[in-house]
């Protein structure tokens, strides 16, 4: 009786725990069945995934794409066969970068213990081969000859890390490159009648402007007004500004033409010579835009349009670039604490609005607002000057500040402002501050 009995509560708790068993799985699995429900339609997720995929595709167009830019650099300018004759130590000095990632490893190692032959042609030839420089596509023919060469936005918005040597390391998408000398390189081109036609002067006047330009820099307005040199007689070209940062931002450019993919879309069809259509009846305006309303830059358009299907993905794409954060130890934190007030107190903050350091809203000024000539801001369709975003500062310091790199340090942009705002900063406030915009 008593082994019956407990025989038989051996069945019932048996019996009890397999319901138990199967209750629990009952709830799990409706559950997990619910959670994949919710995942496969939830408009969060397929957000989220859709995103994604654009970055991907919009990496992918920043980093490699020409838009069909070649018909240019190649048909036009034949810079291909300059480039041919380029070692690698001279594309390295000119400021081109290399991106170790798309280098097998024993070329790297090779690279590192100085086994590379950076004076042969051929090297940079296989280095194209391998699409490792930076912002350059090249096309080659089955016996190895440089077909073709073409432009990508990497080639003035991004780095690399010297992680490898210098000039050659990790990519840095988004930062500006300022060792690049733009002039430089297309003056490498054989042929400039083009250009020289385009701005309706002779070649050797066309050489000698990009021979002016120098390192970090390149001017974009060149090729809607022809003005080559600001009334001192320096070069108009600009400095090359990052392309990080830049979400949340309203106006684009030193002197705000328009949203980001406004300026994508401007670029790939008229500083990089892609096949694609183009909008903007402001460069109709003759006076100021001479050689665009000449070229028809107003209304552009190409039988097939290889730049509009780009856009969407590459500005998500460029939105999504975080801007940089600063090494550490490369300010001092307490100095920069204190910093923070002095920019809130002498009203930079009032137009570097944190944490964009730009205005939400309308951000453009006039030159007297901000204390200086309006030389550039006049080459521009509202005659301002863009309220530059200050995060990520701090990775490029090289070639100065303001658009023109007319002020070789921060403490030069801050003494100029402590003057034009009748500031009276202290010497320590000044270096606090200088420490702050460094921290950004
Ligand atoms: C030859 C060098 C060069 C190439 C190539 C180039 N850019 Fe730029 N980019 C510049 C310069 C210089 C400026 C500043 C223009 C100005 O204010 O006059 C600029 C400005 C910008 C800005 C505005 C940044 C800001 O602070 O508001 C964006 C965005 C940008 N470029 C994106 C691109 C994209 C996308 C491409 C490829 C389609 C590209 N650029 C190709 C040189 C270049
Ligand atoms: C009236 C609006 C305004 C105020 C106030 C202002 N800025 Fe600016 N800031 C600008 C504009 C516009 C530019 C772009 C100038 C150019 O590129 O020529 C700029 C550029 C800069 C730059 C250069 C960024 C670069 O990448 O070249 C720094 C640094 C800077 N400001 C810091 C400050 C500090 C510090 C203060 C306070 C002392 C301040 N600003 C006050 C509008 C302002």
């Amino acid at each position: 009786m008593p082994i019956r009995r407990s025989l038989l509560l051996l069945v019932q708790a048996a019996l009890l725990c397999s319901a138990v068993l199967l209750l629990a799985l009952t709830v799990s699995g409706s559950s997990v069945l619910a959670q994949k429900v919710e995942r496969a339609t939830s408009p969060v997720d397929t957000i989220a995934a859709h995103a994604r995929s654009m970055v991907n595709e919009g990496r992918q167009t920043f980093r490699y794409e020409t838009f069909g830019d070649q018909a240019f650099w190649t048909g036009t300018l034949k810079i291909h066969q300059a480039l041919a004759t380029v070692s690698p130590r001279t594309a390295l000095a000119v400021g081109l970068k290399v991106d170790a990632d798309a280098l097998p490893q024993s070329v790297r190692h090779a690279i590192r213990r100085g086994k590379v032959n950076l004076d042969d042609p051929a090297v940079t030839a296989e280095l194209l081969k391998l699409g490792a420089v930076v912002g350059v596509q090249g096309s080659f023919a089955a016996d190895g000859r440089l077909t073709s060469a073409a432009i990508t936005c990497a080639l003035c918005h991004s780095t690399v890390d010297d992680s490898v040597a210098p000039g050659i390391g990790g990519r840095l998408d988004g930062w500006a490159n300022r060792d690049l000398n733009v002039g430089a390189i297309v003056n490498l081109a054989p042929d400039l009648s083009a250009v020289a036609s385009l701005l309706g002067v002779d070649e050797p006047t066309v050489r000698t402007v990009l021979q002016s330009w120098g390192p970090g820099r390149f001017d974009a307005e060149l090729f809607l007004d022809g003005k080559a040199f600001r009334p001192d007689g320096k070069t108009a070209a600009v400095l090359i500004p990052p392309a990080f940062g830049l979400a949340g931002v309203n106006l684009h450019t030193y002197t705000g033409w328009g949203s980001v993919t406004y300026w994508n879309a401007f670029v790939a069809n008229l500083e990089m010579h892609g096949q694609g259509n183009f909008h903007d009846a402001r460069l109709n305006d003759a006076a100021k835009f001479p050689v665009a309303a000449r070229a028809g830059f107003a209304d552009v358009k190409s039988d097939v349009d290889l730049v509009t299907p780009k856009l969407a993905a590459l500005q998500l794409y460029q939105l999504a670039i975080p801007a940089p954060e600063p090494p550490k130890g490369s300010f001092d934190t307490a100095a920069a604490q204190r910093g923070k007030l002095v920019f809130s107190v002498a009203g930079c903050a009032n137009c570097h609005v944190p944490p964009l350091y730009t205005e939400p809203g309308h951000n453009l000024h006039t030159p007297e607002e901000i204390g200086i000539d309006g030389f550039q801001a006049e080459r521009s369709p509202e005659g301002g000057y863009r309220t530059t975003p200050l995060k990520g500062l701090w990775s490029h310091a090289k070639g100065g500040y303001y658009h023109d790199g007319r002020f070789a340090t921060l403490g030069d942009v801050v003494d100029h402002y402590d003057g034009t705002f009748s500031l009276h900063l202290s010497a320590s406030d000044k270096a606090d501050l200088v420490q702050y915009l460094k921290s950004l």
